[in-house]
């Protein structure tokens, strides 16, 4: 067998690979297009060539594939040190599986990780690169990104037996959002908010501030990039916040609609000085009924299964569609 950098040639067989392993069900990722292959693995600003890689059997025919990731911008507080390297896929031909293909592609990538300097791999949400996952059961329903290994999966299994260590459960979550309506105690609560000052709507540029105090409170530095992008935007997506006499207090957005029916949505926080007041369910249920105002057929979301925002979600009717392993090897 050998193992050789990627190239262009080699998306038509990868992307066989990969929709044969989503039809047999040994994962749930999406069914992946030509297109959409170049997109993710190739066209993504943190792309390196010599982390995509393939190993080719004696005929010459693709065994199998193999990318990770190594940030090459980094978010606020992040840098090459405190950030590890991301393995986004191994994936092998089912019927050559168990015979150590992907035992071999790993540890190539892995070597390709230490001579770039890393010491620690992850799988896991943070890795830039984001896979579509199809919610088991509910054809259409997908989500878009996958936060982790499927748990008990074949892939689960691999990459225990490769040393890499569970390190949290994401739960994915899903609503259908046909009908969808705020419940009564939702509009309460509301009201409860709003006799105490604290407003809930669409931010306003002309009548709101405080979206970096929010940020730091939270260490949200993902959503700070998102809604500092989304401020540059010619039209800007809406958000939902929560404020206090114009101080921003809680947010749920940018909202938008994907082509496949899903509402999207980057983050829901509640500043810690305003929590336990109801701020998060009241924004998290506008958030639905502002997704089905814009057409949106369902939301989707991954949180840690020990999360306390768990119990918002499934007060709200979201069912758990896949749990997930984020996953990490700390030495590599
Ligand atoms: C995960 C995957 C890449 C493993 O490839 P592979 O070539 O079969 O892996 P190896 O033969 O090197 O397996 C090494 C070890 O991993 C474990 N393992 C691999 N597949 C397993 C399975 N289906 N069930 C249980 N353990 C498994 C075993 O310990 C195995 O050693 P053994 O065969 O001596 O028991 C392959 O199943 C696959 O392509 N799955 C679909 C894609 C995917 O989900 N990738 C992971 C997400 S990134």
């Amino acid at each position: 067998m050998k193992i050789k950098v990627f190239s262009k040639e080699d998306i038509p067989g990868a992307v066989k690979l990969w929709n044969s392993c989503a039809r047999n069900g040994q994962t749930v990722y999406a069914p992946i297009t030509e297109d959409r292959f170049q997109e993710i693995f190739f066209e993504s600003p943190h792309y390196r060539q010599e982390y995509v890689i393939a190993a080719f059997d004696e005929e010459g025919q693709m065994a199998g594939f193999g990318a990770g990731l190594l940030k090459r911008f980094y978010l606020q507080g992040e840098n090459f040190d405190n950030t590890p390297a991301y393995v986004t896929m191994v994936l092998v031909d089912p019927q050559k599986q168990r015979r150590g293909v992907g035992t071999a592609i790993l540890r190539d990538l892995e070597d390709r990780f230490r001579t770039a300097g890393k010491r620690k791999a992850a799988i896991t949400y943070r890795n830039p690169a984001a896979l579509t996952w199809d919610i088991p059961g509910h054809r259409g329903i997908q989500h878009n990104n996958a936060p982790g290994v499927l748990m008990d999966s074949p892939g689960f299994h691999f990459f225990k037996d490769q040393g890499y260590e569970l390190m949290r459960v994401e739960n994915g979550l899903y609503l259908p959002l046909a009908g969808y309506k705020i419940p009564q105690r939702i509009l309460e609560k509301r009201e409860v908010l709003r006799e105490k000052g604290i407003e809930t709507g669409m931010f306003d540029p002309e009548k709101h501030e405080g979206f970096e105090e929010l940020f730091d409170a939270l260490r949200g530095e993902v959503w700070r990039q998102t809604i500092r992008d989304n401020q540059k935007r010619d039209r800007p997506l809406p958000v939902l916040i929560a404020s206090d006499r114009g101080k921003i207090v809680g947010f749920a957005g940018p909202i938008d609609r994907e082509e496949n029916g899903r509402g999207w949505f980057n983050g829901i926080g509640t500043h810690p000085d305003y929590e336990g007041q109801g701020i998060a369910s009241v924004l998290f249920h506008c958030l639905m009924e502002t997704f089905a105002s814009i057409g949106a057929e369902y939301s989707t979301l991954f949180t840690d299964e020990e999360n306390p925002a768990m119990f918002l979600y499934q007060s709200a009717g979201f069912s758990t569609g896949a749990k997930f392993g984020v996953m990490e090897k700390e030495r590599l």
